[in-house]
């Protein structure tokens, strides 16, 4: 974690400074005097330096001109102020971050000076609650397996954010560090190695949430047989982990009856290898995100815990590792779901629909929800189809699924559609089976998968899945993520409870 604090002032000496700059190179009260105090350097190189406009995200790198003050300036873009959202406040933090890292200065100490640029409909405070949200979002590492300290918390040993209302600022700060919280347990999830990580390590993670009054229920094999999940267990069964289903309970809203949660599950595979349907060598190491969206569901109970959400929601996540064996599931066994209906698994690497299948039935079975929506690391085609940009989303429920599209789009989440249609959904059916577990042809790969969910969803619920296959693991990075795991899904469905159950 970066250190962060706010305060009203700062000294410069020796320090990193940061400027916002709106578009068309404005700057407000803090920057223009801190222009006069450097003999005009930010005007100079605003004009000098003609490529950086102040778009959002931008940053330029100045080099003090004066002995005693700052050793270095960084020029912050946040777009035209009149129409700058939290996004590009928290993408601008998060730009920032990455520059001010780039070089040691002095003691390594970090100062931000908000300004709001004439027209901006935010808050000062607002403004800096965004701009560290996105800095802390963009300051994750996983360092723990390195023996030999990696320098950036060197480089940049606190950041201080200048704001007039510095105690409104903080308690703002404190409450988007609490969201902060979330999406780093689901990127440290994610990150750990699948021999670190196993179905227990990860059952664990989601216990570990009862000290911040999250209840927990964990269903071992033994009761998983007893419910008739032969789904789930199908594909346990060719590891030597033992399976978990795990339920995590938040009621920041009461426990009327009338109450009925939002219910979020997700696909915890803690290695994928394919199974018996052996994936290829190259690029198998990548499996171990096949757990990004339990990770999700984990790391967004943490947050709700931690923000007291005053809303009733449950987590459901299917725990398992999928491994050949001689124990392992054979292509063409038939499974009996706790649903009822049985399944044909042609394909033992479609593991993630046969633990949904279960985790769906059980999250509907037990709670009732009013909202049903999975996260799951479904299809390599949905990377395909919209590469490690967006997120499909599959729904029965069109106001849901506008909802959700636009909790995207205020995140920086970002959702695209996906068809539901029959002709998908008759690709499933099995000559010896009430289902099969692909369909024959390699066609919409990520629809037939969608559908197979949807015949675990009963009539009447109102459900949602998100196919984060392209999301959980960023090759590149982004503003607020570096490379890696990106916690993808917390900030979404954060957004969306907060925008559909707490106001
Ligand atoms: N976990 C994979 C999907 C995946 C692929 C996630 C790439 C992240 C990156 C899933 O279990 C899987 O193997 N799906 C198969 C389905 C196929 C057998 C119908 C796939 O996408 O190839
Ligand atoms: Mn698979
Ligand atoms: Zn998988």
């Amino acid at each position: 974690m970066l250190k962060m604090t706010c305060a009203k002032t700062a000294s410069f000496k020796n320090s990193a400074v940061a400027v916002l700059v709106g578009l068309g190179g404005k700057v407000g009260a803090q920057g223009l005097l801190l222009d006069q105090k450097t003999g005009g350097a930010i005007k100079r190189a605003l004009k000098t330096f003609s490529a950086f406009k102040g778009e959002a995200g931008q940053t330029l790198t100045l080099l003090s001109p004066v002995k005693g003050g700052p050793a270095l300036i960084v020029l912050v873009g946040a777009g035209e102020p009149s129409k700058a959202s939290a996004l590009a406040y928290e993408k601008a933090g998060g730009e920032a971050y990455a520059a001010l890292v780039k070089e040691k200065v002095g003691d390594g100490v970090g100062v931000f000076l908000i300004d709001a640029m004439k027209g901006a409909g935010v808050s000062e405070e607002e403004i800096a609650a965004h701009i560290g949200f996105g800095a802390q979002l963009r300051a994750y590492h996983f360092d723990k397996y390195h023996t030999k300290k990696k320098d950036h918390a060197a480089k940049l040993k606190t950041l201080t954010l200048v704001v007039k209302n510095e105690a409104e600022a903080k308690r703002r700060l404190a409450e988007k560090m609490k969201i902060v919280a979330g999406v780093t347990l689901a990127r440290d999830l994610v990150s750990e190695p699948a021999n670190a990580l196993d179905p227990a390590a990860m059952m664990q993670a989601a216990v570990a949430l009862k000290e911040l009054g999250v209840e927990v229920v964990v269903l071992d094999k033994a009761q998983m047989e007893k419910l008739g999940m032969g789904a789930l267990l199908g594909v346990a069964q060719g590891s030597e982990k033992p399976p978990f289903l795990v339920a995590m309970s938040w009621k920041g809203d009461g426990a009327a009856k009338d109450k009925r949660p939002l219910a979020f599950v997700g696909k915890g595979v803690t290695f994928d290898t394919g199974g018996l349907s052996l994936k290829p060598g190259a690029g198998m190491g990548a499996m171990k995100y096949d757990m990004a969206g339990a990770a999700a569901v984990i790391g967004t109970m943490k947050a709700f815990a931690l923000r007291k959400a005053k809303a009733n929601v449950v987590g459901v996540v299917g725990l398992v590792e999928n491994m050949p064996s001689g124990h392992a599931m054979r292509p063409g066994d038939v499974v009996k779901s706790a649903s009822g209906q049985t399944i044909e698994v042609l394909n033992t690497d479609a593991e993630g629909r046969l633990v949904l299948a279960d985790a769906l039935w059980y999250a509907q079975h037990q709670y009732k929800p009013r909202v049903l929506i999975d996260l799951a690391t479904l299809t390599g085609a949905i990377k395909v189809a919209l590469g490690e940009s967006y997120a499909g989303l599959f729904s029965n429920d069109d106001a849901m699924a506008l909802q959700l599209l636009a909790a995207g789009v205020e995140t920086g989440e970002l959702l695209w559609r996906m068809p539901l249609h029959d002709s998908f959904d008759k690709m499933l059916n099995s000559p010896i089976a009430d289902s099969q577990n692909i369909s024959d042809a390699p066609l919409a790969g990520s629809c037939t998968a969608a559908h197979f969910l949807k015949r675990f969803v009963n009539k009447g619920t109102p459900w949602a899945h998100l196919d984060i296959a392209g999301m959980a693991w960023q090759k590149k990075g982004a503003s607020l993520c570096p490379a890696g795991a990106s916690g993808f899904g917390v900030r979404l469905l954060d957004r969306f409870v907060t925008e559909t159950s707490e106001t």
